[in-house]
Protein backbone atom coordinates (compact mmCIF):
# COMPACT_ATOMS: atom_id res chain seq x y z
CA UNK A 1 0.00 0.00 0.00
CA UNK A 2 1.37 3.93 -0.78
CA UNK A 3 -0.04 5.97 1.78
CA UNK A 4 -0.13 9.38 0.43
CA UNK A 5 1.72 11.28 3.22
CA UNK A 6 2.40 15.16 2.79
CA UNK A 7 5.43 16.53 2.05
CA UNK A 8 6.18 17.93 5.60
CA UNK A 9 6.91 13.99 6.53
CA UNK A 10 10.14 14.38 4.89
CA UNK A 11 11.75 16.89 7.84
CA UNK A 12 10.28 14.64 10.46
CA UNK A 13 13.68 13.37 12.00
CA UNK A 14 13.85 10.05 14.90
CA UNK A 15 15.72 11.68 17.54
CA UNK A 16 19.17 9.97 18.32
CA UNK A 17 18.85 10.23 22.20
CA UNK A 18 15.52 8.27 21.67
CA UNK A 19 16.87 5.88 19.56
CA UNK A 20 19.74 5.53 21.50
CA UNK A 21 18.05 4.88 24.25
CA UNK A 22 16.44 2.26 23.20
CA UNK A 23 19.41 -0.20 23.03
CA UNK A 24 20.50 0.98 26.24
CA UNK A 25 17.84 -0.24 28.23
CA UNK A 26 18.62 -3.48 28.24
CA UNK A 27 21.14 -5.75 29.87
CA UNK A 28 23.78 -4.43 32.07
CA UNK A 29 24.58 -1.08 30.50
CA UNK A 30 25.01 1.95 33.01
CA UNK A 31 23.48 4.93 30.94
CA UNK A 32 24.93 8.22 31.01
CA UNK A 33 22.52 8.94 27.50
CA UNK A 34 19.36 9.74 28.62
CA UNK A 35 17.93 13.29 30.11
CA UNK A 36 16.48 11.32 32.97
CA UNK A 37 15.75 13.02 36.39
CA UNK A 38 16.32 9.86 39.27
CA UNK A 39 13.69 8.58 39.61
CA UNK A 40 14.65 7.73 43.63
CA UNK A 41 14.26 11.58 44.33
CA UNK A 42 10.42 11.59 43.07
CA UNK A 43 8.25 12.95 45.43
CA UNK A 44 5.74 9.62 45.11
CA UNK A 45 3.77 10.06 48.64
CA UNK A 46 3.28 14.12 47.75
CA UNK A 47 2.21 12.82 43.77
CA UNK A 48 0.16 10.14 45.01
CA UNK A 49 -1.79 12.31 47.12
CA UNK A 50 -2.00 15.35 45.28
CA UNK A 51 -3.53 13.07 42.94
CA UNK A 52 -6.34 11.65 45.27
CA UNK A 53 -7.29 15.18 46.65
CA UNK A 54 -7.76 16.29 42.70
CA UNK A 55 -9.75 13.56 42.03
CA UNK A 56 -11.74 13.29 45.44
CA UNK A 57 -12.01 16.92 45.76
CA UNK A 58 -13.22 18.47 42.59
CA UNK A 59 -15.04 16.80 39.71
CA UNK A 60 -14.08 19.27 37.16
CA UNK A 61 -10.46 17.79 37.79
CA UNK A 62 -12.40 14.94 35.57
CA UNK A 63 -14.06 17.38 33.53
CA UNK A 64 -12.58 19.08 29.98
CA UNK A 65 -11.37 22.43 30.79
CA UNK A 66 -10.17 25.60 29.61
CA UNK A 67 -7.57 25.53 26.90
CA UNK A 68 -5.54 28.24 28.59
CA UNK A 69 -5.26 26.08 31.90
CA UNK A 70 -6.58 26.24 34.97
CA UNK A 71 -6.82 29.30 36.41
CA UNK A 72 -5.45 28.63 40.18
CA UNK A 73 -2.11 26.85 38.68
CA UNK A 74 -1.74 30.15 36.50
CA UNK A 75 -1.82 32.43 39.63
CA UNK A 76 0.68 29.83 41.10
CA UNK A 77 2.98 29.92 38.60
CA UNK A 78 2.76 33.82 38.12
CA UNK A 79 3.56 34.03 42.24
CA UNK A 80 6.47 31.59 41.84
CA UNK A 81 7.63 33.41 38.58
CA UNK A 82 7.83 36.67 40.30
CA UNK A 83 9.33 35.46 43.36
CA UNK A 84 12.11 33.18 41.90
CA UNK A 85 12.89 34.68 38.63
CA UNK A 86 11.42 38.05 38.92
CA UNK A 87 9.36 37.70 35.97
CA UNK A 88 6.32 39.52 36.73
CA UNK A 89 3.69 38.54 34.32
CA UNK A 90 -0.35 37.90 34.91
CA UNK A 91 -1.72 34.82 34.91
CA UNK A 92 -3.52 35.46 31.72
CA UNK A 93 -0.45 35.68 29.84
CA UNK A 94 0.31 31.91 30.87
CA UNK A 95 -0.73 28.51 28.89
CA UNK A 96 -0.34 25.82 30.72
CA UNK A 97 1.00 22.88 28.01
CA UNK A 98 1.89 19.19 27.97
CA UNK A 99 5.37 19.76 28.76
CA UNK A 100 8.04 22.48 27.30
CA UNK A 101 8.38 20.62 24.41
CA UNK A 102 4.24 20.88 23.09
CA UNK A 103 5.10 24.86 23.73
CA UNK A 104 8.28 25.14 21.77
CA UNK A 105 5.87 23.00 18.65
CA UNK A 106 2.60 25.77 19.43
CA UNK A 107 5.19 28.74 19.41
CA UNK A 108 6.39 27.26 16.14
CA UNK A 109 3.05 26.42 14.48
CA UNK A 110 1.97 29.82 15.17
CA UNK A 111 5.00 31.39 14.20
CA UNK A 112 6.55 29.72 11.10
CA UNK A 113 6.26 29.38 7.20
CA UNK A 114 8.18 26.98 5.49
CA UNK A 115 11.69 28.77 4.67
CA UNK A 116 11.36 31.22 8.15
CA UNK A 117 14.90 31.27 9.59
CA UNK A 118 15.21 30.46 13.10
CA UNK A 119 18.62 31.10 14.72
CA UNK A 120 20.37 28.68 17.49
CA UNK A 121 23.28 27.98 19.26
CA UNK A 122 24.92 25.09 17.56
CA UNK A 123 24.96 22.32 19.39
CA UNK A 124 21.09 22.77 20.91
CA UNK A 125 18.37 21.26 22.19
CA UNK A 126 18.26 18.33 19.67
CA UNK A 127 13.96 17.85 20.14
CA UNK A 128 13.68 21.73 19.52
CA UNK A 129 15.28 21.38 16.35
CA UNK A 130 12.98 18.77 15.31
CA UNK A 131 10.24 20.84 16.23
CA UNK A 132 11.96 23.63 13.86
CA UNK A 133 12.49 20.87 10.63
CA UNK A 134 9.34 19.35 10.92
CA UNK A 135 7.64 23.03 10.47
CA UNK A 136 10.40 23.49 7.56
CA UNK A 137 12.10 26.36 8.73
CA UNK A 138 16.02 27.31 8.21
CA UNK A 139 17.68 27.09 11.74
CA UNK A 140 20.76 29.06 11.36
CA UNK A 141 23.77 28.17 14.41
CA UNK A 142 24.91 31.70 15.42
CA UNK A 143 28.58 31.50 16.98
CA UNK A 144 29.17 31.02 20.74
CA UNK A 145 31.38 30.22 23.21
CA UNK A 146 31.02 29.28 26.63
CA UNK A 147 29.39 32.45 28.03
CA UNK A 148 26.94 32.73 24.95
CA UNK A 149 26.18 33.61 21.74
CA UNK A 150 28.60 35.92 20.10
CA UNK A 151 27.59 39.56 19.55
CA UNK A 152 29.10 40.41 16.37
CA UNK A 153 27.62 36.89 14.57
CA UNK A 154 24.26 37.32 16.10
CA UNK A 155 24.02 40.94 15.19
CA UNK A 156 25.24 39.86 11.05
CA UNK A 157 22.87 37.57 11.29
CA UNK A 158 19.54 39.33 12.26
CA UNK A 159 20.64 41.38 10.10
CA UNK A 160 21.48 39.41 6.78
CA UNK A 161 18.94 36.76 7.49
CA UNK A 162 16.03 38.39 8.76
CA UNK A 163 15.02 35.39 11.41
CA UNK A 164 11.65 35.27 12.66
CA UNK A 165 12.83 34.18 16.29
CA UNK A 166 16.46 33.44 18.16
CA UNK A 167 16.08 30.24 20.17
CA UNK A 168 18.05 29.75 23.04
CA UNK A 169 18.32 27.53 26.56
CA UNK A 170 20.61 29.87 28.78
CA UNK A 171 20.87 28.76 32.00
CA UNK A 172 22.43 25.16 32.11
CA UNK A 173 22.08 24.35 28.67
CA UNK A 174 21.27 21.01 27.05
CA UNK A 175 23.47 19.76 25.93
CA UNK A 176 26.36 22.07 26.39
CA UNK A 177 25.53 22.06 30.25
CA UNK A 178 26.74 26.01 30.38
CA UNK A 179 24.90 29.47 31.86
CA UNK A 180 25.25 32.71 29.48
CA UNK A 181 26.73 35.44 31.35
CA UNK A 182 24.89 38.35 31.69
CA UNK A 183 26.46 40.51 29.04
CA UNK A 184 25.82 38.31 26.77
CA UNK A 185 22.22 37.63 27.77
CA UNK A 186 22.04 41.97 28.03
CA UNK A 187 23.58 42.13 24.51
CA UNK A 188 20.83 39.32 23.05
CA UNK A 189 18.41 41.43 24.09
CA UNK A 190 19.62 44.96 23.25
CA UNK A 191 19.53 43.15 19.88
CA UNK A 192 15.82 41.63 20.01
CA UNK A 193 14.55 45.13 21.22
CA UNK A 194 16.46 46.68 18.02
CA UNK A 195 15.95 44.48 15.62
CA UNK A 196 12.40 43.49 16.75
CA UNK A 197 12.92 39.72 16.38
CA UNK A 198 11.35 37.40 19.23
CA UNK A 199 13.13 35.29 21.54
CA UNK A 200 12.18 31.99 22.67
CA UNK A 201 14.16 31.66 26.61
CA UNK A 202 13.76 27.64 27.32
CA UNK A 203 14.40 27.17 30.84
CA UNK A 204 13.52 23.73 32.37
CA UNK A 205 16.94 23.03 34.43
CA UNK A 206 17.16 27.27 35.81
CA UNK A 207 15.84 25.63 39.24
CA UNK A 208 18.63 23.10 39.36
CA UNK A 209 21.26 25.42 40.42
CA UNK A 210 24.61 24.02 42.36
CA UNK A 211 25.58 27.30 44.08
CA UNK A 212 23.57 29.97 45.31
CA UNK A 213 22.58 33.40 44.02
CA UNK A 214 25.22 33.30 40.88
CA UNK A 215 22.64 32.65 37.71
CA UNK A 216 22.25 35.88 36.04
CA UNK A 217 18.34 36.45 35.50
CA UNK A 218 16.42 34.96 33.40
CA UNK A 219 16.26 37.33 30.13
CA UNK A 220 12.17 37.11 30.40
CA UNK A 221 12.96 38.73 33.81
CA UNK A 222 15.01 41.86 31.67
CA UNK A 223 12.81 42.02 29.21
CA UNK A 224 8.93 43.79 29.20
CA UNK A 225 6.95 40.86 28.17
CA UNK A 226 7.24 42.71 24.51
CA UNK A 227 10.21 40.42 23.00
CA UNK A 228 10.77 37.43 25.16
CA UNK A 229 8.31 34.24 25.57
CA UNK A 230 9.77 32.26 28.60
CA UNK A 231 9.00 28.67 29.07
CA UNK A 232 9.55 25.90 31.40
CA UNK A 233 8.44 22.94 33.45
CA UNK A 234 7.74 20.69 36.01
CA UNK A 235 9.55 17.40 34.05
CA UNK A 236 12.82 18.05 36.14
CA UNK A 237 11.72 19.16 39.39
CA UNK A 238 8.92 17.30 40.15
CA UNK A 239 8.06 14.18 37.62
CA UNK A 240 8.38 13.86 34.22
CA UNK A 241 5.08 11.90 33.76
CA UNK A 242 2.97 14.57 34.53
CA UNK A 243 3.56 16.59 31.59
CA UNK A 244 2.70 19.56 32.93
CA UNK A 245 4.93 22.83 31.18
CA UNK A 246 4.00 26.19 30.82
CA UNK A 247 4.79 29.58 28.72
CA UNK A 248 4.20 32.81 29.22
CA UNK A 249 4.63 36.10 27.30
CA UNK A 250 3.08 39.12 24.89
CA UNK A 251 -0.84 38.23 24.91
CA UNK A 252 -0.95 38.18 21.19
CA UNK A 253 1.27 35.43 20.83
CA UNK A 254 -0.15 33.33 23.87
CA UNK A 255 -3.68 33.77 22.44
CA UNK A 256 -2.93 32.62 19.10
CA UNK A 257 -0.93 29.22 20.53
CA UNK A 258 -3.98 28.87 22.58
CA UNK A 259 -6.04 29.01 19.94
CA UNK A 260 -2.88 26.61 18.44
CA UNK A 261 -3.81 24.04 21.22
CA UNK A 262 -7.13 24.03 20.79
CA UNK A 263 -6.87 22.37 17.81
CA UNK A 264 -4.25 20.54 18.80
CA UNK A 265 -5.53 18.69 22.32
CA UNK A 266 -8.04 21.30 23.60
CA UNK A 267 -5.99 21.37 26.95
CA UNK A 268 -3.48 19.83 29.13
CA UNK A 269 -4.84 17.16 31.46
CA UNK A 270 -6.91 18.46 34.17
CA UNK A 271 -6.06 15.64 36.71
CA UNK A 272 -2.35 16.51 36.52
CA UNK A 273 -3.00 20.37 37.07
CA UNK A 274 -5.29 20.53 39.89
CA UNK A 275 -2.99 17.95 41.33
CA UNK A 276 0.21 20.30 40.84
CA UNK A 277 -2.50 23.00 42.33
CA UNK A 278 -2.82 20.81 45.20
CA UNK A 279 1.13 19.85 45.80
CA UNK A 280 2.25 23.37 45.37
CA UNK A 281 -0.33 24.16 48.04
CA UNK A 282 0.40 21.40 50.33
CA UNK A 283 4.21 20.46 49.73
CA UNK A 284 7.54 22.12 50.47
CA UNK A 285 8.01 22.08 46.88
CA UNK A 286 11.64 24.62 47.42
CA UNK A 287 12.83 22.06 50.09
CA UNK A 288 12.18 19.44 47.62
CA UNK A 289 14.20 21.55 44.63
CA UNK A 290 17.21 21.71 47.57
CA UNK A 291 17.23 18.52 47.74
CA UNK A 292 17.28 17.51 43.74
CA UNK A 293 20.40 20.53 43.48
CA UNK A 294 22.15 19.25 46.54
CA UNK A 295 21.83 15.37 45.27
CA UNK A 296 22.79 16.59 41.22
CA UNK A 297 25.54 18.52 42.44
CA UNK A 298 27.35 15.80 44.29
CA UNK A 299 26.96 13.63 41.68
CA UNK A 300 28.37 16.05 39.12
CA UNK A 301 31.24 15.98 41.68
CA UNK A 302 31.68 12.23 41.54
CA UNK A 303 31.87 12.51 37.77
CA UNK A 304 34.07 15.60 37.54
CA UNK A 305 36.50 13.75 39.51
CA UNK A 306 36.69 10.47 37.28
CA UNK A 307 36.97 12.74 34.35
CA UNK A 308 39.85 14.48 35.61
CA UNK A 309 42.09 11.56 36.33
CA UNK A 310 41.59 11.02 32.47
CA UNK A 311 44.81 12.81 31.08
CA UNK A 312 43.78 13.00 27.61
CA UNK A 313 45.48 15.27 25.37
CA UNK A 314 42.62 17.75 23.89
CA UNK A 315 40.10 16.28 25.90
CA UNK A 316 38.07 19.35 27.81
CA UNK A 317 34.89 19.74 29.53
CA UNK A 318 32.88 22.97 31.36
CA UNK A 319 32.29 21.97 34.89
CA UNK A 320 28.64 22.59 35.16
CA UNK A 321 26.78 24.99 37.48
CA UNK A 322 23.62 23.52 37.37
CA UNK A 323 21.24 21.42 35.11
CA UNK A 324 21.83 17.53 34.67
CA UNK A 325 24.71 17.85 31.70
CA UNK A 326 28.30 17.94 30.94
CA UNK A 327 29.53 17.70 27.55
CA UNK A 328 32.97 16.94 26.37
CA UNK A 329 35.06 17.49 23.99
CA UNK A 330 37.58 14.44 23.36
CA UNK A 331 40.67 15.04 21.34
CA UNK A 332 39.27 15.87 17.07
CA UNK A 333 40.72 12.32 16.65
CA UNK A 334 38.21 10.56 18.14
CA UNK A 335 34.95 9.53 16.24
CA UNK A 336 32.32 9.37 19.24
CA UNK A 337 29.35 7.70 17.38
CA UNK A 338 32.18 4.50 17.17
CA UNK A 339 33.61 5.12 20.44
CA UNK A 340 29.63 4.63 21.71
CA UNK A 341 29.34 0.76 20.28
CA UNK A 342 32.42 -0.10 22.01
CA UNK A 343 31.57 2.09 25.03
CA UNK A 344 28.16 0.01 25.03
CA UNK A 345 30.03 -2.88 24.66
CA UNK A 346 31.89 -2.37 27.96
CA UNK A 347 28.58 -1.95 29.87
CA UNK A 348 28.69 2.10 29.46
CA UNK A 349 26.52 4.49 27.05
CA UNK A 350 26.53 7.91 26.51
CA UNK A 351 25.15 10.36 23.59
CA UNK A 352 27.44 11.37 20.60
CA UNK A 353 27.43 14.73 20.06
CA UNK A 354 26.83 15.42 16.71
CA UNK A 355 23.07 15.07 16.65
CA UNK A 356 22.83 18.40 18.73
CA UNK A 357 24.32 20.41 16.24
CA UNK A 358 22.86 22.13 13.32
CA UNK A 359 25.77 21.91 10.92
CA UNK A 360 28.80 21.36 10.69
CA UNK A 361 28.49 18.09 13.73
CA UNK A 362 31.86 17.91 16.01
CA UNK A 363 32.31 14.38 16.20
CA UNK A 364 34.34 14.23 19.08
CA UNK A 365 31.74 15.99 21.23
CA UNK A 366 30.08 13.76 23.85
CA UNK A 367 27.20 14.62 26.09
CA UNK A 368 26.90 12.47 29.70
CA UNK A 369 24.56 12.74 32.15
CA UNK A 370 25.09 13.17 36.02
CA UNK A 371 21.42 12.95 37.67
CA UNK A 372 19.99 9.25 36.70
CA UNK A 373 22.59 7.15 38.12
CA UNK A 374 23.46 6.83 41.63
CA UNK A 375 27.22 7.84 43.05
CA UNK A 376 28.18 3.87 42.97
CA UNK A 377 26.56 3.52 39.51
CA UNK A 378 28.44 6.75 38.21
CA UNK A 379 31.74 5.53 39.88
CA UNK A 380 31.46 2.34 37.94
CA UNK A 381 30.45 3.47 34.97
CA UNK A 382 32.85 6.14 34.61
CA UNK A 383 35.54 4.02 35.06
CA UNK A 384 33.82 1.81 32.03
CA UNK A 385 34.04 5.21 30.36
CA UNK A 386 37.34 5.96 30.96
CA UNK A 387 38.89 3.03 30.08
CA UNK A 388 37.05 3.01 26.47
CA UNK A 389 38.24 6.25 26.22
CA UNK A 390 42.25 5.75 27.26
CA UNK A 391 41.77 2.93 24.29
CA UNK A 392 40.30 5.15 21.68
CA UNK A 393 43.01 7.64 22.67
CA UNK A 394 46.24 5.01 22.55
CA UNK A 395 44.17 3.81 18.98
CA UNK A 396 44.29 6.73 17.04
CA UNK A 397 48.00 7.92 18.80
CA UNK A 398 49.33 4.14 17.53
CA UNK A 399 47.53 5.29 13.81
CA UNK A 400 48.43 8.58 13.68
CA UNK A 401 52.68 7.28 14.28
C1 LIG B 1 16.10 22.20 26.72
C2 LIG B 1 14.84 21.44 26.91
N1 LIG B 1 13.67 22.01 26.58
C3 LIG B 1 12.51 21.35 26.74
C4 LIG B 1 12.46 20.07 27.25
C5 LIG B 1 11.13 19.38 27.33
O1 LIG B 1 10.69 19.19 28.61
P1 LIG B 1 9.22 18.74 28.96
O2 LIG B 1 9.33 17.46 29.68
O3 LIG B 1 8.67 19.83 29.81
O4 LIG B 1 8.45 18.61 27.69
C6 LIG B 1 13.66 19.43 27.60
C7 LIG B 1 13.63 18.05 28.12
O5 LIG B 1 14.59 17.39 28.30
C8 LIG B 1 14.87 20.14 27.43
O6 LIG B 1 16.06 19.58 27.73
Amino acid sequence: MKYGFSQRVRYLKSSAVRDILKVVNNGNVISFAGGLPDEGLFPVDAVSNAYQKAIQSNRKALQYGETEGVYHLRQQLADRMKQQKKIIRQPEDILITSGSQQAIDLFSRIMFNPGDVVLTENPTYLAALQVFSSYETNVIPVKSDQDGMLENDLEDKIRRLKPKCIYVVPTYSNPGGKVWSLERRKALLQLAHKYHVVVLEDDPYGDIQFEQDDTPPTLASMDQNKYVLYTSTFSKTVVPAMRIGWIVGPHQIIRLMTQAKQAADLHTNAISQYALVHLIQDFDLDQHIQVIRDTYYQRMLVMKRLLDQVNIDGMSYIEPKGGMFMWINMPETINTTVLLQTAVDHGVAFVPGAPFYVSDPKESTMRLNFTNATPDLIEEGMNRLVSVMKKAQMQSNEKAN
